[in-house]
């Protein structure tokens, strides 16, 4: 990847880049939908990355291909004109963002290439934002630390972009660390790097099938939890989002909410008590408990969070069939894209021919599965 966007650079602007730049994707075990609840996530950084070769330009704008898409766009930086929704928002955005945050980010001649498959829940658009915005750091020389950088990034997803995400994402990009997956406290951003155990893999299936309704679903059941955190402040005084209230009280209360917010609050309250127990299992190398954690979580975003789909179900039940996965569920929004499992090294082949098998029988067309890497979080390469 590095050879090929830097070539890339050298034949579009006709002199060698001076950095390169790789921001991975993220695949969540545990925590779904949580992030945005103030709550916890536990996700790993993987080697699936978006890959900016870039250097300073004396003019005041942007210039920027996307190899993938044979796309190029160029954008002035003083007034960054509106969103158009396609793939330009995310350089124009995180440009916007930094410059919110009254920085000034440098003229920039760049171009992206990315092995994140887009919308299929691994952070495609994260990966891309982080690189940008890791790009503009260095050329600029602005002093932002990781999570800042994360921030900027979420600043221009929610703002710029309009996809009112958490924080999950762009904090794995920033932050990720090999061998590990992170804690992540969503509410003060703290991070808890947990070591992954020797010999259990990280498995990705894709459904082959993209989130239409992603961003208007997403915002709906975004929409749901804050109503749900209102309605139960009346009981409750003093809680500021869902990561306040517990199991208990939730119970307690539920003829208080409509059943369909009772439920997107059960998901949510139940998901915050599954990544702390999968963390602490994680600690002692318990990757059964883990699995366990991770099939229940599946379970709870289909019949509680209702955001899986046939497709997602049928790999995630396909892949907990196979002996040597300790547990699988969808990951990221949902909707389609991917199954995250949690494989025994040896059980790879056994696995990717039962879900392969399994998947066709039900839908006509296989799967693509593979394994992952957990991986560092963003890096200049040059
Ligand atoms: C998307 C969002 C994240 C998070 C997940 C669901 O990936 O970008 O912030 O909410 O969905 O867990």
């Amino acid at each position: 990847m590095q050879t090929k966007v830097t070539s890339a650079f050298e034949s579009r602007f006709a002199h060698q880049p001076s950095i390169v730049v790789r921001a991975p994707g993220r695949v969540n075990l545990l925590g779904g939908h949580t992030d945005y609840n103030e709550g916890y996530v536990l996700p790993v950084a993987v080697d699936r990355a978006a890959w900016v070769a870039a250097a300073p330009l004396a003019a005041r704008e942007a210039r920027v291909r996307a190899l993938d898409l044979g796309s190029d766009a160029i954008f002035p930086l003083d007034v960054i004109p509106p969103s158009d929704g396609g793939w330009a928002d995310y350089p124009r955005g995180v440009a916007w963002a930094l410059q919110e945050r009254g920085l000034k980010p440098v003229g920039m001649e760049a171009v992206l290439t990315s092995d994140v498959p887009v919308g299929a829940g691994l952070s495609s658009s994260a990966a891309v934002e982080v690189a940008f915005a890791y790009a503009w750091q260095q050329l600029s020389g602005f002093q932002l630390d990781r999570r800042d950088l994360a921030l900027v990034c979420q600043r221009a997803e929610n703002s710029y972009v309009g996809v009112n995400c958490g924080i999950m994402d762009q904090m794995t990009s920033a932050l990720g660390i090999e061998g590990h997956a992170l804690l992540l406290d969503c509410r003060t951003l703290e991070v808890e790097p947990v070591p992954l155990p020797a010999g259990v893999a990280i498995v990705v299936a894709d459904t082959g099938v993209r989130r239409q309704l992603a961003a208007s679903e997403y915002n709906v059941r975004r929409a749901q939890c804050e109503q749900a955190a209102r309605l139960l402040s009346e009981h409750l005084p003093g809680i500021r989002a869902l990561r306040d209230v517990s199991l208990n009280d939730l119970k307690r209360l539920r003829a208080h909410l409509p059943e369909v917010i009772y439920r997107r609050a059960l998901h949510v309250v139940t998901g915050n008590i599954r990544v702390l127990h999968a963390a602490e299992a994680l600690r002692r190398g318990d990757v059964v408990t883990v699995g366990a954690l991770m099939k229940a979580c599946h379970a709870s975003l289909r019949d509680y969070y209702e955001v899986s789909s046939p497709e997602l179900d049928r790999l995630a039940e396909a892949a907990c069939e196979v002996e040597g996965c300790y547990g699988a569920r969808l990951t990221g929004a949902g909707f389609g894209g991917c199954i995250v499992a949690l494989v025994a090294v040896e059980a790879i082949p056994d696995f990717e021919a039962h879900v392969s098998a399994a998947y066709e029988a039900a839908f006509g067309r296989r799967p693509v599965v593979y394994a992952c890497r957990s991986a560092d979080g963003v890096k200049r390469v040059l």
